[in-house]
């Protein structure tokens, strides 16, 4: 029995889920995926919690990063490249500088699932369900495309398939490994994807799964479904969470403290990081799990342009990974990496950096399906920076 089975006798309250029309063809669509090969092995998730008890213990650190919502459109040759090679390139700056290995993961190949604040969106006096990502429906503003459709299902397989074949060459080309991640978040593509293994139950539909700050309630479907398989799984913690939210979470998502098991992605705002992170860092600690902490300093920093885009400051996200790193420094823990939203391109959605883009450029090349992301340059900006913020010595 895989998840896709579990899904049909146990029910907790599931957040966060489209309004899907067609139950049925939902259904249809799962049962489809359930008998197509994995897309990711087991094994490979097993060595990716060892490289994550590395950095758990100190001994490495974590590169996660990629689109804030992947776009079947937009799935090819050149944008796989060019994020794998971002990531690449930060990772060589970070380790030189660090004098440890950089594990790399990408928010890719299975990164099209959006949790929303709200169900809908108004415009000019209409209002149709809110854009939930390309797996469920599509982003222009008209009723057809906003209604949840499940062949999407089966287009983000084969694009996820698609993505990580093109990885695993450039991995072998270039040497060293990569890994793959998303936000569980449409749970009848993960459990469709979910498979049975002589060692427990695995989500295959990437490697390290991560559950969202809008679905990590502790009776909820989500951290269900973490809790019944045996991948690295994270957690986003923004500042409502409470010492005790996160111990719970380590009790049920980590209960045999098995480090590599469990990351907390910490997502303060660079405002409030120094405040809400430390009370967290010291009771985990206290309780003697070995958790990965690292940093999101994009999803607390979000706001609006004069023109409307939704835009992050470099300024902030920088102040954010400072204040992070000082928490740790201070506590005598480890600061393991952190959390991005890039692309490897010339995109104009996030604020500063050297070749500086101001609020003004923005609607040049604005093309994010979702949040603003750091395009090549600015990648690059925040690379350097937490080159000198983990250097071993002056740079
Ligand atoms: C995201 O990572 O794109 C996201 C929605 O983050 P969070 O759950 O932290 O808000
Ligand atoms: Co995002």
């Amino acid at each position: 029995m895989n998840l896709y089975d579990i899904a049909a006798v146990t029910g907790p309250p599931v957040a966060q889920q489209p309004d899907w029309p067609d139950r049925e063809a939902l259904l249809s669509a799962a049962a489809e995926l359930a008998g197509l090969p994995a897309l990711v092995a087991a094994e490979e998730c097993d060595r990716l919690r060892d490289r994550l008890a590395a950095v758990a213990r100190g001994e490495a650190l974590l590169l996660q990063g990629g689109d804030c919502a992947e776009r079947l459109d937009a799935v090819g040759p050149e944008t796989t490249a060019a994020k794998f090679q971002t990531l690449g390139r930060m990772a060589a700056v970070l380790s030189e500088a660090a004098g440890l290995p950089v594990t790399r993961l990408g928010r890719i190949a299975g990164q099209f699932a959006k949790p929303r604040s709200s169900q809908v969106e108004q415009r000019d006096g209409v209002e149709l369900p809110s854009y939930r990502g390309d797996m469920v429906n599509g982003s222009a503003f008209t009723a057809e495309a906003r209604t949840p459709d499940p062949d999407r299902l089966r287009r983000v397989y084969r694009a996820s398939a698609q993505t990580l074949d093109h990885l695993r060459t450039l991995t072998a080309d270039r040497g060293g490994e990569f890994w793959t991640s998303h936000e569980a978040l449409v749970l009848e593509y993960e459990r469709a994807l979910s498979r049975s293994t002589p060692s427990g139950c695995y989500g295959l539909s990437g490697h390290l799964l991560w559950i969202g700050e809008r679905t990590r309630q502790l009776d909820g479907a989500h951290v269900e479904f973490a809790a019944r398989i045996r991948n690295p799984i994270a957690v986003k913690l923004g500042p409502s969470t409470t010492p005790d939210d996160a111990l719970r979470l380590v009790d049920r998502l980590d209960p045999d403290r098995e480090p590599g098991r469990l990351t907390f992605i910490s997502r303060m705002g660079a405002g409030a990081v120094r405040d809400a992170l430390p009370d967290l860092v010291a009771k985990v600690t206290a309780s003697g799990a070995e958790v990965v902490w690292i940093c999101d300093p994009m999803h607390g920093n979000t706001v609006s342009s004069p023109s409307g885009h939704k835009t992050r400051r470099l300024v902030d996200i920088l102040d954010e990974v400072r204040g992070f790193v000082e928490v740790h420094r201070s506590l005598g823990t480890h600061p393991g990496g952190v959390h991005l939203e890039l692309t490897g391109e010339h995109v104009t959605e996030c604020v500063g950096g050297t070749y500086e883009i101001r609020p003004e450029d923005l609607p040049a090349r604005y093309e994010s399906a979702c949040d603003p992301r750091l395009n090549l340059g600015q990648a690059l900006d925040v690379a350097f920076e937490l080159a000198s913020i983990y250097a071993v010595a002056p740079v």
